[in-house]
């Protein structure tokens, strides 16, 4: 039986394998959180070690550990066996563990090269040979198949490409212990697969990998070994990733069985609610039309840059159309800016949700009420009370892991704070929904609350719009699946047809 074979690995003493990196009893406490409860873990040599877990289950500050940026109150971390302590990130640097955050820490206006010596230390006399780390840094790189000019600014980059220098940064020190916190939420599939290929490569030259992600696919395609965690606790160390059973990896998560996440609810759908003819703009090939109900979930299905999100922009007034008409409820409308679309009953949830503007010092609930409309309404007046029953109630409909409303949204886990940003609009008094990546970042647990929250929103009538790369997603919540590609709509299918193969084929350049 694969599932006694798995807890059989868990049992393992892992230091009987002898990993490079080693933790041990590692706790952190943030004011009210256990952030990490006593966590040990060892990555080995030449593995990619999965680390996944329910948004604030601690992966993050796991890394901040390994950085030098969260310092443990208790426990041991250990590099090749020798006990560390990492005062600050530069003790880290030093002893060869490289972070690649999410947010890259580039500046976009310098060249790549200045971003490569941004990060380099000085050697032991203290003078640094720019020139030898830079070139150092450079042909690394070239031996990975990225090729990068040094003399191009960074803004001109792509995320993908601004990673891949991230990851210079790491090999010009010749970093041993290489850890990735969600390196692809914002890669396109050509982008990932040259992450991925790299991520072999430094696993073949024998580095240690930690790489946290939500998603189940990569883990598959990635890891060797994967380690879930929940509320800041170790659950389980799986050794025998390819033997591993999905909803056993989905219910060690989450903590209790999810039979199916997705949960799809069949309803009726009503009249044309948002019609849009031939709507052309930046970012499309082609004028566009489609027309979704009332009670009806659409699906944009398409490979990142296949023109979902102008598309959505300028239905919503955030870009100017050069051509076409939106027709809401049988009334043409166009929005001068996003405000009116909002006063008119559209809402655009951008896939850039961080971006779009969190307030980081501001509370969980008042960046969950900074609603458009509210912001824009005749009066003006802010209810107290109903703002904190709303927050109350979005934080507990998404599991919003927070200790109250009151607190700074800066402090929560990534994930929590996409939570807030998504509760912002789904409090809304809104027709049509557009969401670009709702899910984005948001664990396999939440992920399912939000899908049935998606399903109330329609079968109350409302129109929803999910613009999503997941091919699962699509196909597990929408009715109707639109493909794009190359800045067009190249099908329209409902749900009996939308099947994976039929949807890539629409969605793959020739
Ligand atoms: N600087 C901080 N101050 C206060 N609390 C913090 C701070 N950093 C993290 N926390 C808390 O520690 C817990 C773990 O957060 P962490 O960022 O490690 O989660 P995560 O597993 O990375 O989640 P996600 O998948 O959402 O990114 C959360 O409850 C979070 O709110
Ligand atoms: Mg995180």
């Amino acid at each position: 039986m694969t599932a006694l074979s798995q807890e059989e690995t868990t049992a393992a003493d892992p230091r009987a394998v002898d990993p490079y990196l080693q933790l041990e009893g590692i706790t952190v406490r943030f004011p009210g959180v256990l952030a990490l409860d006593q966590v040990s873990l060892g990555v080995r040599r030449g593995e990619v070690h999965g680390l996944m877990g329910e948004n604030g289950a601690g992966k993050s500050t796991l890394l901040k550990v390994l950085s030098g940026v969260n310092h443990p109150e208790a426990g041991v971390l250990s590099l090749n066996g020798v006990e560390q302590q990492f005062a600050t990130t530069k003790a880290a640097i030093e002893a060869g563990v490289a972070i690649i955050y999410q947010e890259l820490h580039l500046v976009p206006e310098l060249t790549v090269a200045e971003n490569l010596m941004l990060g380099a230390l000085p050697n032991r006399f203290g003078v640094l040979d720019e020139k030898a780390l830079i070139k150092r840094a450079i042909h690394e790189l070239d031996r990975l198949g990225e090729k990068i000019d040094p003399s191009m600014q960074v803004k001109h980059l792509s995320i993908g490409q601004r990673q891949m220098i991230e990851i210079g940064k790491a090999l010009m020190r010749d970093a041993r212990v290489i850890a990735f916190d969600e390196p692809t939420s914002s890669l396109s599939s050509r982008e990932t697969e040259q992450l991925f290929r790299i991520i072999r490569a430094l696993k073949a030259e024998g580095r240690a990998i930690v790489y946290v992600t939500h998603r189940m696919d990569e883990v598959y395609e990635l890891c060797d070994r994967v380690t879930v965690f929940r509320d800041g606790r170790r659950i389980e160390t799986f050794g025998d990733v390819d033997g591993l059973d999905r909803d056993r990896l989905i219910s060690c998560m989450v903590g209790r069985s999810i039979s199916d996440v997705y949960g799809y609810r069949a309803r009726d759908v009503g009249a044309v609610q948002l019609d849009v003819k031939g709507l052309m703009g930046p970012g499309l090939s082609e004028p566009a039309s489609f027309a979704a109900r009332a009670g009806e979930i659409v699906g944009f299905f398409g490979l990142v840059g296949a023109g979902r999100s102008e598309l959505m922009k300028l239905i919503y007034g955030a870009v100017k159309p050069t051509a076409g008409e939106v027709t809401l409820k049988g009334k043409r409308v166009q929005f001068a800016t996003p405000r009116d679309a909002v006063r008119a009953g559209v809402a655009l949830c951008p896939e850039d949700r961080k971006q779009e503007g969190i307030v980081t010092i501001a509370s969980v609930s008042d960046n969950l009420n900074i609603s458009c409309r509210r912001h824009f309404s005749r009066f003006n007046v802010l209810n107290g009370r109903k703002e904190a029953q709303t927050a109350k109630e979005y934080i507990a409909k998404l599991a919003i892991k927070t200790r109250s409303g009151d607190t700074a949204i800066g402090t929560l886990s990534g994930g929590n704070q996409q939570k807030v940003i998504l509760s912002r609009w789904l409090a809304e008094e809104i027709d049509v929904f557009l969401m670009d990546e709702p899910t984005r970042g948001i664990d396999v647990g939440a992920r399912s609350e939000i899908y049935g929250l998606l399903y109330g929103l329609a079968e109350a009538g409302r129109t929803v719009i999910v613009v999503s790369s997941d091919l699962a997603e699509v196909i597990g919540v929408a009715d109707r699946v639109l493909v794009m590609k190359e800045g067009r709509i190249t099908g329209d299918l409902p749900k009996a047809q939308a099947t994976p193969d039929a949807l890539i084929k629409l969605a793959l350049p020739r």
